[in-house]
């Protein structure tokens, strides 16, 4: 047995990992503790750490191989983003802290809609891993939704009308709703660009059904009139998107947030944007995204 105990949120998802000091090696037995908890609990947070980059990356690295960062939105001119060069492949940093006038990270203070990490590439990220080096006293708040749940609870017709059926998923903006770099506008949203996945995902470990959303904006329903890929969309997004299926973090800094990317959004709240935030992200490779 390992020293880890785990505290469920008592919420739709989420739970606290006590006992393990990520600072230093975590035993083979404390990482199975810890891998069982985050299936069955899809959220997990590490609070009162203190680590470096290269503490994180290992970390992250045992629950699969290092993700590089997704790319920046178009105005995001980076100065000094406090990253040494053996990291900046690997660790994303999202801030609202402005040095020299420019920002030092990405998605600044403003809200983030619900969302799934880099959904527009082929293969998605299995989890992010967000470590909060700096956080303001309150807001920035950041919410997580249970997408089992969410699809287990929708309506029969609704259940069927999303069976079998792709989603186009946005690469051309971030969560932010912010261009990328080297992107253009998209004004018919059957020419979006980026990945195609299922709405219906099966998950590759527990083969438990999830919706998978991605992001509202630019979403198309693969070979469906516009109008009803939008209603269908909306319908499904209204459902999904209920409190019932979230859970809210309220960040301390030290809290290391690890979310299974596969059957979880997220959403940040906005905060006031003369207030520092510091995070660390990485995030893990992902598996072909298999049909429910
Ligand atoms: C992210 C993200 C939310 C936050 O890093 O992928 O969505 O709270 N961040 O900053
Ligand atoms: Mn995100």
């Amino acid at each position: 047995m390992s020293e880890v105990w785990i505290q469920p949120t008592g919420g739709a998802l989420g739970a606290d990992v006590h006992g393990v000091d990520l600072s230093k090696p975590v035993s083979e037995a404390a990482f199975r503790h810890i891998a069982a908890a985050w299936s069955e609990h899809l959220v997990l947070r590490f609070a009162g750490q203190r680590i470096d980059d290269h503490m994180l990356m290992q970390f992250s690295a045992r629950f699969g191989p290092l993700d590089r960062v997704p790319i920046a939105a178009a105005n995001f001119d980076r100065v000094d983003s406090g990253l040494t060069d053996d990291v900046r492949e690997w660790v994303t940093v999202i801030s609202s802290v402005v040095k020299d006038g420019k920002p030092v990270g990405g998605l600044g203070s403003y809200e983030l809609v619900w969302h799934t990490d880099m959904s527009y590439n082929a293969l998605p990220p299995r989890a992010s891993l967000l470590y909060a080096l700096e956080v303001p006293p309150d807001g920035g708040n950041t919410g997580f939704l249970n997408m089992f749940t969410a699809y287990e609870t929708l309506a029969p017709e609704l259940k069927r009308a999303v069976e079998g059926r792709t989603c186009i998923h946005d690469s051309s903006r971030n969560s932010a709703g912010e261009l990328r770099k080297g992107f253009q506008r998209t004004l018919d949203v059957r020419r979006t660009p980026g990945a195609v996945h299922p709405l219906v995902r099966l998950h590759p470990m527990s083969k438990r059904k999830a919706l998978f959303l991605g992001r509202r904006p630019g979403a198309y329903i693969h070979g469906l009139p516009v109008e009803e890929s939008e209603a269908l969309l909306d319908a499904v997004w209204a459902h999904a998107t209920q409190e019932q299926f979230a859970w809210y973090q309220k960040w301390r800094g030290g809290d290391l947030v690890l979310w299974d990317n596969r059957c979880v959004m997220h959403r940040r709240d906005a905060f006031d944007e003369s207030l520092r935030r510091l995070m660390h992200r990485t995030q893990i490779v992902g598996e072909p995204v298999l049909a429910g």
